[in-house]
């Protein structure tokens, strides 16, 4: 495990509240709908969530699959799991959790379900090609697979903005935080989906806004929640202003009466299990 990716694991038991009030709402649910809408997801289906976070996917799977179905979501965290399990069962298909790493996925049987969906996690996983093998284990014959990621900075130039801000204040170590989450492209995904032995790859392209009402204060949040939130602490009052001005300055283009609305690029690819 890189230091980022054990940082980002500690990140999400240590900040589960701050992601579970602005950054459910704001960024991961209305992406969790746009994947579900390119999805056929039938009545029945028993459905697959890994790292499944607060289970935001999951919860809107369960609404697909209906009652005949099954979704289990999976996490490393347990303070995610214990978040996703707090939330009133979501309608449809009944919801498990549980608590394992992205490979090996322990506990899940081979072949065990129709569709397995990985939404925002891939880029953290230490071992990406060892999750692909779990996913073609897990996933019955002619079941299919659908993973999202965000794409790279390049093409997400609001989060690039957080990144150079970050950058300007602590330094490129520092910043360098915020690279991870937008360190891979659809190619990369459909290539390793293929090398992992899946067929009928699909690879779409997909733009949301992510919309914070409390303008630049709201991304507060997406500091608290990532691993530099000890670093953001620790800032002198002088440091601080620094920060404020960088971020406003950057992303002032984004602003717009008072809301802060940041063009958030993903790569969806899908694929069957031969
Ligand atoms: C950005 S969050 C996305 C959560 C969820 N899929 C969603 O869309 O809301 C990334 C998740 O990956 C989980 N994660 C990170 N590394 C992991 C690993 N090696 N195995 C399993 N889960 C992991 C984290 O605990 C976190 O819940």
């Amino acid at each position: 495990m890189t230091s980022w990716q054990s940082r980002f694991a500690a990140a999400s038991a240590d900040r589960t509240g701050a992601y579970e009030q602005v950054l459910v709402p704001s960024l991961f649910h209305p992406w969790a709908c746009l994947l579900v809408g390119q999805l056929d997801v039938r009545e029945g289906s028993r459905v697959l969530d890994v790292a499944c976070g607060p289970g935001t996917l999951a919860r809107v799977l369960a609404g697909e699959a209906g009652v005949s179905g099954t979704v289990t979501g999976t996490d490393i965290s347990p303070a995610m799991l214990s978040a996703a399990r707090a939330k009133p069962v979501a309608a449809g298909a009944p919801q498990h959790y549980l608590l394992t790493s992205a490979a090996p996925l322990e506990g899940v049987l081979d072949g065990a379900y129709d569709l397995t969906c990985c939404q925002h996690g891939l880029q953290f996983f230490p071992d990406r090609p060892a999750a692909i093998a779990e996913w073609y284990r897990v996933t019955a014959s002619g079941g299919n697979i659908a993973v999202a990621v965000w794409s790279p900075l390049s093409h997400n130039p609001a989060f690039a903005a957080l990144h150079d801000a970050a950058a300007a204040v602590f330094g490129d170590d520092i910043a360098a935080a915020f690279t991870l989450p937008w360190s891979m492209c659809g190619d990369e995904v459909a290539a390793l989906l293929e090398e992992g032995g899946f067929t009928e790859i699909r690879h779409r392209r997909r733009t949301l806004p992510t919309v914070f009402p409390g303008g630049i204060g709201g991304l507060r949040t997406v500091y608290r929640f990532s691993p530099i939130a000890g670093d953001i602490q620790s800032l002198t009052s002088n440091a601080e202003k620094a920060l404020t001005r960088e971020l406003t300055s950057r992303l002032e283009p984004f602003v717009h009466n008072g809301v802060l609305s940041m063009p958030t690029r993903a790569d969806l690819v899908t694929a069957r299990r031969p």
